[in-house]
């Protein structure tokens, strides 16, 4: 593992897209503030300076997994995992990429790829979680929490990368060992288990009714049809 930290950067996931030929596989960058930290679908992913843990992980060979999406699912499990570990209730995963905790988003996941042909070249997994933060003044279009707000102190966010990061590295040398565990903890862990949402299908909103995770996959129902989603963007209204 190499790990990098900055003050301030634009993104961390942008450090890494623009350097990933001369760093080496599995750099984590972090820093205390990105200017232009990006969320899902264009969005702005806010956070004050030094109040959270905000990182990027380069993943650059033995890209066993089909998408970069996938990736992201893995590094979700062994958060949640980890939250729960720490004393968090209620930790669920709202597929594909986020964590909630008692209805409140604690983290978001930004997974983004470079395709030569059809091979992945790289992977880059970045991950925001709030940790100290209390209010966002922002608008945000989910509910808001941290792990301060879940467990009512303030926690050392370098105590909490050390734990995290080595987690993270044994999981991304050894993906292909998780993937048993990790389906039938994303099975008990699905916040969107039984509930009616909106997926887009084939550029269309449509209802589905939620079933299952099978292997990082979405299983709903649609028009009374079993169907697999792959990765899209699930949304309540
Ligand atoms: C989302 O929920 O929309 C995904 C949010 C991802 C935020 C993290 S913070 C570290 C990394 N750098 C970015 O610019 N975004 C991701």
């Amino acid at each position: 593992m190499q790990k990098l930290h900055f003050i301030e950067l634009d993104s961390t996931n942008d450090y890494l897209k623009n350097n990933y030929e001369s760093l080496n596989n599995l750099t984590f960058v972090s820093a205390d503030y990105q200017i232009k930290g990006r969320g899902r679908n264009e969005r702005k992913w806010f956070s004050s300076k030094g109040e959270n843990l905000l990182f990027s992980i380069l993943i650059k060979e033995n890209i066993t997994l089909k998408e970069p999406g996938l990736y992201s699912i893995y590094c979700i499990v062994e958060i949640a995992k980890y939250l729960e570990k720490i004393g968090l209730k209620n930790v669920l995963i709202k597929w594909p990429n986020d964590i909630y905790v008692n209805d409140k988003k604690i983290l978001g996941v930004l997974s983004e790829g470079k395709y030569l042909g059809s091979n992945l070249l790289y992977v880059i997994v970045g991950i925001g979680l709030n940790v100290n933060q209390q209010y966002l003044n922002e608008q945000l279009i989910r509910p808001f929490t941290s792990i301060y707000n879940e467990l009512n102190h303030p926690i050392d966010i370098e105590i909490l990368k050390d734990e995290i990061f080595p987690l993270l590295e044994k999981l991304l040398l050894n993906i292909n060992d998780y993937q048993k565990e990790t389906n039938s903890y994303l099975s008990n862990h699905n916040y969107l288990k039984n509930k009616e949402v909106y997926a887009f299908l084939n550029n269309k909103k449509k209802l589905i009714k939620v079933i299952d995770i099978v292997d990082g996959k979405l299983l709903a129902k649609v028009d009374n049809e079993l169907i697999l989603i792959n990765s899209g963007e699930i949304t309540f209204h």
